[in-house]
């Protein structure tokens, strides 16, 4: 069969190009964010730190076999800075399945990210499908399953400000006392580069439903979630106050409050502020969240002495 690769760095492709990559995920992940191409634009076309690298393998009749992609994201330390990224959308047609097509299309992606656009590493959350792949054949190495917890919502009484996320609200004075709030600095670990215009790009996702709490004490981000049946807020940010320590527990009461319910869930880990609760069983999650790593190029950190210290929901696409 003759294929072909579809390259895209964000500079050609357009509309039907984007249309042809939607259906393939829709097809294959069947989910909403893919039945039309704003959430593919947001993502790759208006990310703040640059457009997205993806590779397509179509068919002679020009139909998608394969796509996998990233998206461009600066880590930081007190050692420096890093331009890393995410890897997204592993997404192979049935028929074509166990051929080497998602190998191909992701090295195809790794080489171009790497030569031609600076990207030094990358990150992915790789499920049940994919962790044997992204540690076998594409020589990621799995950091640890992302922690997963639970918890009842704490009585602490305090005075936290819950914003529903909207065009207003990121255009108006509370997102500028948001980041005038957030200590945007690296810590001694290694950790997503955080900024004003980041995190607003980030709070657009299309159908995001986010909702922010924000006391001079720190800040989260969160929204609401059901599982299995239950409604529980989902907490994917917590940013650290630009003086002192953040003060969890009453941006957990203002979560669980803003989503009445008594359960909140958070994945992930914070070295500037912990999130308390019990572990979930991971039979219960509906994906295992296998944080893996690859350093494309010798200036990235190895990934042993990669000393990451914040990974939560809003540094990835879960939500
Ligand atoms: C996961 C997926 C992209 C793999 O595509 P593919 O073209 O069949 O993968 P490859 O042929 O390149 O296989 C790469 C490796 O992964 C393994 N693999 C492929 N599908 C697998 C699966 N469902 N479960 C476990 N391992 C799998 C292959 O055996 C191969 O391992 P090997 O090197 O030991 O032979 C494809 O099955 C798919 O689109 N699945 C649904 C979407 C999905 O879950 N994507 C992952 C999102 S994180």
């Amino acid at each position: 069969v003759t294929t072909t690769l579809r390259i895209s760095t964000g500079t050609e492709g357009d509309k039907a190009d984007f249309l042809k990559s939607a259906g393939l995920l829709f097809d294959v992940f069947g989910s909403a964010r893919f039945a039309g191409t704003d959430f593919l634009e947001w993502l790759y076309r208006r990310n703040p730190e640059g457009a997205e690298v993806t590779v397509r393998l179509d068919d002679e009749a020009g139909r998608p076999l394969g796509h996998f992609g990233l998206y461009p994201q600066t880590f930081h330390s007190q050692a420096g800075e890093c331009l890393m990224s995410y890897s997204v959308h592993a997404a192979v047609a049935e028929s074509a399945r166990g051929q080497g097509v998602w190998s191909r299309v992701a090295e195809e992606t790794y080489r171009v990210a790497s030569q031609e656009r600076g990207i030094k590493a990358t990150f992915a959350a790789a499920n049940r499908n994919s962790t044997h792949g992204f540690t076998g054949r594409l020589r990621c190495t799995l950091l640890k399953p992302l922690p997963v917890r639970i918890g009842l919502r704490p009585l602490r009484p305090a005075a936290v400000a819950s914003y529903r996320v909207t065009d207003g609200f990121l255009s108006g004075p509370e997102f500028g006392r948001l980041v005038g709030t957030i200590n945007f600095s690296p810590g001694p670990g290694w950790s997503q580069k955080w900024s004003p215009e980041k995190l607003a790009w980030r709070l657009r996702r299309p159908g995001g439903e986010y909702f922010v709490h924000l006391h001079d004490q720190g800040a989260m981000v969160s929204r609401k979630e059901g599982l299995k049946g239950l409604p529980i807020a989902v907490v994917l940010k917590v940013f650290p106050p630009r003086g002192g320590r953040t003060a969890v527990g009453p941006l957990l009461a203002a979560a669980c409050k803003a989503h009445r319910t008594p359960f909140y869930l958070y994945a992930g880990f914070n070295d500037r502020a912990g999130v308390p609760g019990l572990p979930l069983p991971r039979r219960l999650l509906p994906a295992p969240l296998n944080l893996v790593y690859r350093a494309l190029t010798g200036e990235a950190p190895p990934p042993e002495k990669l000393n990451l210290s914040v990974y939560e929901f809003l540094d990835f696409d879960a939500y």
